[in-house]
């Protein structure tokens, strides 16, 4: 007997929803808002709107692109958290009414789960896997953390951010140099042109497998007022460098702390994900260090590394094969360690 999960994703300003039979991915359909970008960040009242709009035809679309009718489905895994409450109301409420009608069960997911879980999204029979366990360096727009990951089911913080996430890092940083929303993807364009090594920007010295990212933050604005005084032009006449500068110590303080997870837990495997492992010089510099160290990297397709429903299906899957189905009085959650 096969088993088909609908996922659904609706935890911030994605509607997503993919369909997965027996851990195979067979669609992944993602709407994504283009509303908040004239605001410089997501507007959470605009996001669970739009969410609203979108999550019947993405559902749809979803299932038709996966050759499969509603009557097919085992479950419907949906994002309950963290996230916005609003937007993922919309999931939340919309997976459970489907739910209902069709007479199966719902399995709900912890947003974060999914991205680690993503490395298991087979799109073949015989793609390979991580083995457990593995270290995962999970960096998002709300996150940065270490993650020892011994099971689907059983993960434990080995380090988090005090208080800015990379992503923030980014997005902050790029909002400083009047880039659009989210600056991450901007900046590692610009990388590419610039020379990592014009600028020095502050490093944390905090103690254990902890990151912070909000001296960093500091020391970028600083550097950009005090040049702005010589030269009112300076954003315009060093992006490229300054955008180089930032990612690489960006990626210095992230591989800081994971080489010393690394060490501390004898890693054989390291994985990363949330939508900063797109970032080109991050996904090389895990792979560098991995190689150096003799260490298996699991870098994921970058279309899983944003948050999409094919991430919540495979953690359903997970779930709804170990039992563990949701009630129907379990509501959305905004805030959640692993
Ligand atoms: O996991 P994610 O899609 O969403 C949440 O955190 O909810 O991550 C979004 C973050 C944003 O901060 C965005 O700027 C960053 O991922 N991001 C990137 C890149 N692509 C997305 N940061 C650096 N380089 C990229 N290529």
């Amino acid at each position: 007997m096969s088993t088909t999960i609908l996922g659904i994703e609706s935890s911030c300003d994605d509607t997503s929803a993919a369909v997965i039979t027996d851990g195979i991915l067979r669609s992944n359909v993602i709407a994504s808002q283009k509303v908040h970008e004239q605001f410089g960040g997501v507007v959470p009242e605009l996001a669970s709107r739009a969410h609203q709009q979108n999550i019947l035809p993405v559902v749809s679309e979803a299932l038709r692109q996966a050759g499969v009718s509603a009557s097919d489905l085992d479950a419907i895994a949906f994002t309950r958290g963290p996230g916005l409450l609003g937007s993922l109301l919309v999931g939340t409420s919309f997976a459970k009414g489907m739910a209902i009608g069709l007479d199966i069960p719902t399995v709900d997911v912890n947003h974060l789960h999914g991205h680690v879980l993503s490395h298991f999204i087979k799109e073949t029979e015989d793609q390979e896997v991580p083995e457990f366990p593995f270290l995962c360096l999970l960096i998002s727009g709300g996150n940065s953390q270490i993650i020892l990951v011994r099971s689907p089911f059983d993960m434990e913080i080995l380090g988090s951010t005090i208080d800015d996430a990379a992503g923030e890092a980014f997005d902050k940083c790029a909002k400083v140099m009047g880039l659009p929303y989210p600056g991450g993807p901007h900046i590692d364009r610009l990388a590419t042109e610039g020379n990592p090594e014009a600028f020095k920007f502050a490093k944390p010295h905090i103690p254990d497998l902890d990151y912070s990212f909000s001296g960093l933050k500091t020391s970028f604005l600083y550097t950009i007022r005090d040049n702005m005084k010589l030269d009112p032009d300076f954003v315009e006449h060093h992006k490229a460098d300054l955008a180089a500068s930032l990612q690489k110590t960006i990626i210095d303080i992230l591989l800081d702390k994971l080489a010393k997870a690394a060490k501390q837990t004898k890693a054989k495997a390291i994985a990363i994900g949330g939508g900063v492992s797109a970032n080109s010089g991050v996904r090389n510099a895990i792979e560098d260090f991995c190689r150096r160290h003799s260490i298996k990297a699991w870098i994921p397709k970058r279309s899983f590394t944003t948050d999409n429903a094919a991430m919540v299906a495979i953690a359903g899957y997970f779930k709804y094969q170990a039992g563990d189905f949701c009630s129907l009085d379990m509501p959305p959650y905004s805030k959640v360690e692993v």
